[in-house]
């Protein structure tokens, strides 16, 4: 029997080429994202015969005190739950002297709060199961804060704060937290943006970026840059002292 998969943040790019992949693998899963339409396109190829495996659900994670309703409704829909992804997120243009406060509650809330609203519930349910899996879509650009975008660094780092915490608490009870770090992937969140189409750290598909994430979760590592080569980078990152780090414009 297939796997049964909530995926949030399915509509577009890396979220909706795992949906996919998982479709074509013969899981069931339920699609959450604002775009109906996409969702509604995506889901066709889970429901090509008589059986019907995907299941889309429009779903805002800004809604907070919705998110426990529509993760009820996810797990009626697919009779179970074996694995969660949360791949929603924003990155929105910010130049080099702005501060927008708009711009940034949107980051944090679609982020950082969205995934404990929608991940909160789904530690609850996997705790009682006593098995599951859960895994968050997180960015080499929470290792550190750089100049460009501040608020989504924090997102980013305080979703993989908030994912290792729980991977910790539910290690007791079998269930696996996996935080993946992707670098560079040609989506639409970076379409607007002059990315390397050569080297080691080119840009990679969303379908690419999606076989190595499955990958990762069936292999059970707590957390892991997607293509690898970002490790390095964060571990150079990492190590570069702030008075250094303050200079440069990365
Ligand atoms: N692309 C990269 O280079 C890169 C690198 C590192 C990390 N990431 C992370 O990877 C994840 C996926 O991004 P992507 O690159 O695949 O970009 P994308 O194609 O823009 O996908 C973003 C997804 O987030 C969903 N989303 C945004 N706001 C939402 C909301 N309020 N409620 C529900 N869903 C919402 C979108 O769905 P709707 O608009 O339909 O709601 C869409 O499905 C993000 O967390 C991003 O930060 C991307």
């Amino acid at each position: 029997m297939g796997k049964k998969i909530i995926i949030v943040g399915a509509s577009s790019g890396i979220g909706k080429a795992i949906a996919e992949q998982e479709l074509n693998a013969g899981s069931s899963v339920v699609l959450l994202a604002r775009r109906e339409k996409s969702l509604e396109a995506i889901a066709k190829l889970g429901n090509k015969s008589k059986e019907k495996r995907a299941f889309p659900l429009v779903f805002d994670v800004t809604k907070f005190v919705s998110a426990e309703k529509t993760f009820q409704k996810a797990v009626s829909l697919l009779g179970g739950l074996d694995e969660v992804y949360f791949a929603s997120g924003v990155m929105p243009e910010i130049s080099k002297e702005e501060y927008n406060t708009e711009k940034d509650l949107e980051m944090l809330n679609v982020n950082l709060l969205g995934a404990v609203a929608f991940l909160n519930p789904v530690a609850t349910y996997f705790t009682k199961q006593k098995s599951g899996k859960i895994v968050g879509i997180s960015s080499i650009a929470g290792e550190r804060g750089r100049k460009g975008n501040p608020v989504y660094n924090a997102s980013k780092a305080g979703l993989n704060t908030y994912l290792e915490a729980l991977r910790n608490r539910l290690s007791e009870v079998n269930v696996r937290v996996t935080t993946i770090k992707p670098g560079f992937v040609k989506t639409d969140m970076t379409k607007g943006l002059t990315l390397p189409e050569k080297g080691l750290l080119k840009a990679i598909s969303a379908e690419e970026a999606a076989e190595k994430i499955r990958a990762i979760v069936a292999s059970g590592k707590d957390e892991a840059f997607v293509p690898g080569i970002w490790a390095l980078v964060a571990l150079i990152i990492r190590n570069i002292p702030n008075f250094i780090f303050k200079k440069l414009s990365i």
